[in-house]
């Protein structure tokens, strides 16, 4: 049986990487974004995760418009970072573990979820930054990724329940799976940011903070909520957290906070994350920690 060590929640705004490779994560405009990422990775050092699942959307890079699933599983050996059109980044490439996706795609047929089966694709800055900014820039990447992307940009996008949905039937796999990585989950996107329209630098940080304290304590109310709903209160691109939810769904009812971060805005976004880890395995390793 593999292990859920952890539950990640983080932005992937592309502007963080585009200031990595610019070299101004240390400069006052990013410091205090940087600095907020510091503990979870410290963690991240300390519990030695062997595989990341990461939830993210394709941002029109490896999907386009014409012809988008609703959920997709990467089961390649490898992933390249795609060119959103600035050039090759200076990072390695992702290795895949592509026995364990095949597993999960295995599980997530047999409990009436049918991903399309990516044994190709390329990996945009939904994948690239959440990996960037919880394990640094190193020469290669000391896990091995699983890459879910789910829909959340042509309409209609799959219901947030079906995301939280979804996470349990992950965490199956990852109890059902012979081996004994270590595995972490990140949610990706949001918070708030809406990058279009008439309410295109939209915010709502009162509702971003909101959510980073229900994604622990009360998750089932998140998943209840409709898609519309989302949209309002997180705007268009905010509704990118509802992705957050496959994460949670794979976690115990009761977990304990880490670490959690809000910064605002990053570009055009709210950006937050959150550190989780099971309550009942947590507690063993930390007993000061604080029961969400
Ligand atoms: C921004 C945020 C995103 O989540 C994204 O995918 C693209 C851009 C932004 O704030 O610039
Ligand atoms: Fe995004």
């Amino acid at each position: 049986m593999a292990k859920l060590i952890g539950g990640l929640g983080t932005s992937h705004v592309p502007s963080i990487a585009a200031a990595i490779d610019k070299g101004l994560a240390g400069t006052d405009a990013w410091k205090p974004f940087f600095d907020g990422y510091v503990p979870a990775k410290e963690w991240i050092a300390r519990a030695k995760p062997d595989i990341a699942v990461v939830i993210f959307n394709d941002h029109g890079n490896s999907f386009f418009l014409d012809r988008v699933p609703t959920f997709a599983v990467g089961c390649a050996e490898e992933y390249r970072p795609v060119d959103e059109g600035w050039g090759p980044r200076p990072i390695p490439p992702f290795e895949g573990a592509a026995d364990f996706s095949w597993h999960l795609i295995d599980t997530l047929v047999d409990n009436r979820f049918d991903p399309m089966i990516c044994q190709e694709i390329e990996v945009d800055h939904g994948l690239q930054v959440p990996m960037e900014l919880f394990f640094g820039r190193p020469e290669a990447w000391p896990v091995r990724v699983v890459p879910i992307f789910v829909n959340v940009i042509q309409y209609p996008i799959p219901l947030p329940s079906r995301c939280y949905e979804m996470g349990r039937v992950l965490r199956q796999a990852i109890e059902s799976w012979p081996g004994d990585e270590r595995v972490v989950v990140i949610g990706t996107g949001g918070l708030s940011h809406q990058l279009q329209g008439s309410r295109a630098g939209f915010v709502n940080p009162e509702a971003d903070r909101a959510f980073l304290k229900d994604i622990a304590t009360d998750p089932d109310r998140l998943a209840a909520m409709s898609r519309e709903r989302y949209v309002e209160m997180f705007g268009s691109e905010g509704a990118e957290l509802m992705m957050w939810l496959v994460m949670r769904g794979a976690m115990d009812r009761d977990v304990v906070v880490r670490h959690t971060h809000y910064f605002v805005p990053a570009s055009m976004t709210g950006a937050g994350m959150i550190l989780m880890e099971n309550a009942a395995t947590a507690e063993a390793a930390d007993p000061e920690a604080q029961a969400a």
